[in-house]
């Protein structure tokens, strides 16, 4: 874990007030009726966190304090607590469904591999709608829903090589930036090999050089424009802070790899042309505010 780049976003006073503040309104619109709650939470988080770190980098404070957020604050253990309950349907219910409704029109075919599943909420929205899923991660921490679909348990972070059967779209949702950039060309030329349409889905940063494709739409977002306002160091630090907090801390997933291989839109075409994809189409959504993390985001489709 990269304790020590966390800890310098940590450090950047702008950037973590900025970070707080969306996670805040974000919050606070989705858990209506528990504004006050969700403020104290959230500021609680953000200061026990910083407080361990008071005099400097200790990671031994650092480990403890995000466990104590996401046991004490957060209650991840306790299914009976209304924040984890309404989190759980966010997490299984509203989100994957929205996200379908922003991809089901660039789907091909029948057979849909959702690399890096997760929980496997996506695959099921997939399945509702009638489609054959097979998922795969690294992890196994699939919902009782899923379990009964083909998975594979993946040994290592390149092991691709177990798509034998005929694939028409793989979905990679906020899954490249957790994979380790010596081994995103392998990941991305076998997932190639397997002929599929690929549809990823990133947080984004490097606004400047992408500002001039994007829509009225896009610059007319309060938190776009605060975004864009940053440097783009800054705006790299706003996604490691928010995927870190948001999985880490908050869901309570420190397990998860956490390189931050955030990129441009620029360097993320690039990356996949140099695995010899197509890039078909690139929606930039910027900061949908239906998300609980609130961060730029697009869409890529590649062929
Ligand atoms: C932020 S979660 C996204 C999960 C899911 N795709 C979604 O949208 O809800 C990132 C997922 O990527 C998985 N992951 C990390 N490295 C991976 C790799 N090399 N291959 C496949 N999955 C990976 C993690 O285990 C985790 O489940």
């Amino acid at each position: 874990m990269q304790h020590k780049l966390i800890y310098k976003c940590l450090q950047n006073e702008k950037v973590t007030a900025f970070v707080k503040r969306q996670y805040i309104a974000s919050y606070s619109r989705y858990f209506s009726g528990h504004e006050n709650e969700c403020r104290d939470m959230l500021e609680s988080a953000f200061d026990v966190l910083q407080k361990s770190q008071e005099n400097g980098l200790n990671k031994t404070k650092w480990n403890k304090a995000v466990y104590t957020i996401s046991k004490d604050i957060f209650q991840i253990r306790n299914d009976s607590f209304w924040f984890n309950k309404m989190h759980y349907a966010y997490k299984t219910l509203i989100r994957p469904k929205k996200d379908y409704e922003a991809v089901s029109a660039l789907l091909k075919g029948n057979i849909v591999h959702d690399f890096g599943c997760d929980g496997g909420f996506f695959s099921l929205e997939l399945l509702r709608d009638g489609f054959n899923v097979v998922l795969s991660d690294v992890v196994d921490h699939r919902i009782s829903e899923v379990k009964n679909l083909p998975f594979y348990y993946m040994k290592s972070p390149v092991d691709v090589g177990y798509l034998k059967d005929k694939i028409d779209t793989t979905i990679v949702k906020t899954v490249l930036h957790h994979i380790d950039k010596r081994y995103l060309a392998t990941v991305l030329k076998k997932l190639k090999k397997t002929g599929s349409r690929i549809i990823v889905e990133e947080d984004i940063y490097g606004v400047p050089s992408f500002i001039r494709d994007a829509s009225d739409k896009l610059i007319s977002q309060k938190n776009f424009k605060e975004f864009a306002s940053l440097s783009l160091e800054e705006q790299y630090q706003y996604c490691v802070l928010t995927d870190y907090f948001s999985n880490a801390v908050i869901y309570g997933r420190p397990d998860i790899t956490f390189p931050f291989n955030f990129m441009s839109v620029d360097d993320w075409k690039s990356v996949f042309e140099a695995a010899g994809f197509t890039v078909q189409k690139c929606i930039i959504n910027g900061f949908n505010n239906w998300k609980l993390t609130q961060n730029c985001q697009a869409w890529f489709v590649l062929d």
